[in-house]
């Protein structure tokens, strides 16, 4: 995947191409698996590759082929990210979670599949993402990096992130909780997987995505938080046939989200600031001469979009 000069247009090209690109090996891994045509292995199929934007494997091209690494390389960690992120929804609409019937304009997979076979096929991606990582060629990744991504990816997807943050988001429904509590939910349920994304695109080009680390973390926090606000508030304002997710669940789940904390108003700002905060990290990236338009394009992407 080449990264041309942007414009919004270039930039939806750009998200096309990654997610064709990921689908085509998430697809070829799925379907080659042993009991791929059973039930479980549908289900899999289904919940990992139906519908869905694939910001996340989207981040690790971007992110990679800013250092120059080929779209080749960075094969591996954006199936994996993407095999946890499917897991992670599976499970996250199940009766004992957000208890949803809609997902990417589908059923949600337990509905499709019956919920022991939803559990599994979670369970499935979760550990297939390490297999991939672990096994799948990555031609000029060095070895340690490699490991540093599993490692990378391990902490972002337990108990100190999505999982955690999962937990977390469940035991605040109802509850009456403070700004910085909820910050701390969506920082971990949804902001860990983001940020293991831009950080595994840096680790695989090596000392040159290390040393600028930090300005990127700093990027990816900003639009982590700021994707889980839209979320929340795409929630309130969104249309379930254009978020493919039933409108208004979180109120009907008594969630506690940014714009029932603080108004849509100030929901909306919230995001605002975010992604105001992730130009500044940026700008950081381009005093070290790195091209970082579709980054830039990317941040505006959460912000803005519908569904
Ligand atoms: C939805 O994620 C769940 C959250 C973390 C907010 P996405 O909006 O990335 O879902 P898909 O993959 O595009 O369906
Ligand atoms: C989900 O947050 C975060 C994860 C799946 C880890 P939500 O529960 O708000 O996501 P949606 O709205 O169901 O996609
Ligand atoms: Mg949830
Ligand atoms: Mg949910
Ligand atoms: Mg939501």
């Amino acid at each position: 995947m080449t990264m041309p000069e942007q414009t919004p247009e270039t930039f939806r090209n750009q998200l096309t191409q990654a997610r064709e690109r990921v689908d085509h090996v998430l697809d070829e891994i799925l379907t080659t698996l042993p009991f791929a045509a059973t039930d479980m292995g549908k289900a899999m199929h289904y919940g990992a590759l139906l519908g869905g934007k694939r910001l996340r494997p989207f981040l690790v091209y971007a992110t990679g082929e800013m250092f120059g690494v080929t779209a080749e390389n960075l094969d591996a960690p954006a199936a994996a990210i993407e095999c946890i992120h499917a897991y992670s929804l599976i499970h996250d609409d199940l009766p004992a979670m957000d208890d949803d019937t809609l997902r990417r304009g589908k059923p949600t997979c337990h509905v499709a599949f019956g919920e022991a076979n939803a559990i599994l096929a979670g369970d499935a991606l979760q550990t297939q993402a390490f297999a991939i990582l672990a096994a799948r060629p990555m031609p000029d990744v060095r070895p340690q990096d490699r490991l540093a991504m599993i490692a990378e990816l391990a902490d972002a997807a337990g108990l100190g992130g999505m999982c955690g943050g999962q937990a977390l988001d469940l035991a605040a429904e109802g509850k009456n909780i403070g700004i910085h509590a909820l910050e701390q939910i969506h920082n971990h349920k949804t902001g860990a997987l983001i940020r293991a994304s831009v950080r595994m695109g840096a680790m695989s080009a090596g000392e040159a995505g290390y040393a600028v680390l930090p300005a990127l973390d700093t990027y990816a926090q900003a639009i982590g938080l700021a994707f889980q606000v839209q979320d929340d508030i795409l929630d309130v304002i969104g249309h379930t046939d254009v978020i493919g997710k039933s409108q208004g669940s979180d109120a009907a789940h008594g969630k506690s989200t940014y714009p029932s904390l603080l108004g849509l108003k100030a929901a909306q700002d919230k995001a605002q600031a975010l992604y105001q905060e992730s130009l500044a990290a940026l700008s950081q990236l381009e005093e070290h001469h790195y091209n970082t338009a579709t980054l830039r394009e990317l941040a505006n992407f959460v912000i803005e979009r519908n569904s």
